[in-house]
């Protein structure tokens, strides 16, 4: 009886609370076209090496149709014993084609590759999406750009008024920013996109199944070449995250910047009434709540990324019920950046400017620079010039004068009698952007071509 007893512990049911605990079913499920998908490569697999007949393989291809339809339609039922979508899609498979060829599915496979396997091509997949909707987005900035070419605003420096730009520069700058990480998505995706099928549960297959076969049949480049790394490896997910995280620091400081253009003090930009809310107090109020949300969300992903990263860091090797705690944090963070650049790509084809409030807030201090530019162009040394315009900025204030294109060309010369009549003719914002011709500069043509590059970019 005391065997009994013990033996009972032991097979009987489990704390339910331990149940709920390890369930991934409530957010693995999402997975589920994944997992079938493959599962029925895997069976074709199994074929090829005498392991199922063709006609047991299409009797499983045709239940694992239906389930797809199940899941598609939302009629699926779940039932208590399903642990995560892996056991329940089999379950599921033996109730529809019996017991005694669904038993066979799994042969030489483990969840350990199979999780692997579905979460690779889940991730390929929401990459892909992520890829197409971003190259729209700084299209979007791009167009925008192109279209108010001519409008010129302060840039800044320690958030000081620095030099004038264009503000297509600006848009450029971000654009420049999102193509990078366009760029290197794409650079990740290729290491996403291997093969961890085949492995078994970590010693590799005992059959001898084609694991090249496996790979090309799920749409990888190509196949993990070590049976324990590939149950094992996760930096796929946190590779995902990082870039998850870096671009949103990059849609964080771009909202940063609109939030404190959009303020009445800068008035620069007015978002569309579709990405703002009003306050339950102040009727006046018009909140950019679009773009602190996405600043705000930045932090999120990244919690996403460091959490995930502690919980990898002393997983010994194959697989440990650790990596399942990938999934929240991957899916959270695929769920954040795909929204996110679909508000962003609102946000800013919707947002107006104000070219007036934009110019009206250059002043001409910010054309100090040029002041010592143009007697640099008379041969004066430039640590020279730079004194020679800094004194003309002192005596300008000290006159209190509106700005140094106040100062008479007696007072000019007076300072440096190098000043001729010609020095008038820097005091134009126009002017001086349009000397910054030079390769990614703020002159129309460079902008021009800062952004047809990023185009081609992004149409590749
Ligand atoms: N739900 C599990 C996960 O997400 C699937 C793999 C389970 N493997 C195992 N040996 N218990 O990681």
């Amino acid at each position: 009886t005391e065997n009994r007893l013990w033996g009972g512990r032991f097979t009987g049911a489990s704390d339910p609370l331990m149940d709920l605990y390890n369930a991934s079913l409530p957010y693995d499920k999402r997975m589920y076209e994944a997992d079938l998908t493959g599962t029925k490569v895997y069976t074709q697999g199994l074929q090829k090496i005498g392991l199922l007949t063709t006609e047991e393989l299409s009797a499983i291809h045709t239940g694992l149709e239906q389930i797809k339809k199940e899941w598609e339609s939302d009629t699926f039922v779940e039932k208590p014993g399903d642990e995560d979508i892996h056991t329940a899609n089999e379950r599921r498979l033996g109730e529809i084609i019996g017991k005694h060829i669904a038993g066979k599915v799994h042969t030489g496979r483990s969840r350990n590759d199979q999780v692997a396997t579905d979460m690779r091509i889940y991730v390929r997949e929401n990459l892909t999406k992520v890829l197409e909707i971003l190259s729209q987005f700084i299209n979007t900035i791009l167009k925008r750009a192109t279209q108010e070419i001519d409008v010129l605003m302060p840039g800044y420096t320690h958030l000081q008024r620095a030099q004038p730009i264009r503000w297509s520069h600006w848009l450029s700058s971000y654009a420049t920013y999102f193509t990078e990480d366009y760029k290197r998505l794409k650079q990740i995706l290729e290491r996403v996109n291997q093969s961890p099928l085949g492995a078994g549960a970590l010693a590799g297959h005992p059959y001898g199944i084609d694991r090249d076969f496996l790979a090309s049949g799920l749409g990888f480049d190509s196949v993990i070449g070590n049976s324990l790394t590939a149950v094992s490896d996760r930096d796929f997910v946190v590779e995902t995250l990082f870039w998850s995280t870096l671009f949103m620091n990059h849609i964080s400081r771009f909202s940063e910047d609109l939030i404190i253009y959009s303020t009445a003090e800068f008035g620069f930009v007015k978002l569309a009434d579709a990405y703002s809310t009003g306050s339950s107090l102040m009727p006046q109020k018009k909140n950019p709540d679009s773009l602190e949300l996405l600043r705000g969300k930045s932090g999120r992903v990244f919690g996403a990324l460091s959490g995930f990263l502690m919980s990898l860091k002393s997983i010994p090797s194959t697989y440990n019920k650790d990596m399942q705690e990938d999934k929240e944090p991957l899916f959270d963070a695929l769920t954040t950046i795909e929204h996110s650049i679909l508000i962003a790509t609102g946000v800013i084809s919707t947002l107006s400017i104000n070219k007036e409030k934009m110019e009206g807030a250059l002043t001409m201090d910010m054309l100090a620079t040029d002041l010592a530019d143009y007697l640099v162009r008379k041969g004066v040394p430039f640590r020279e010039t730079h004194h020679i315009s800094g004194e003309c900025v002192r005596v300008a204030e000290d006159l209190k004068l509106e700005g140094i294109d106040k100062l008479s060309y007696e007072q000019l010369k007076k300072i440096d009698e190098r000043f001729n009549e010609d020095v008038k003719d820097v005091f134009n914002f126009e002017v001086s952007v349009e000397r910054r011709t030079a390769l990614g500069g703020t002159a129309k043509s460079a902008v021009l071509k800062q952004l047809s590059e990023l185009e081609k970019t992004v149409s590749q």
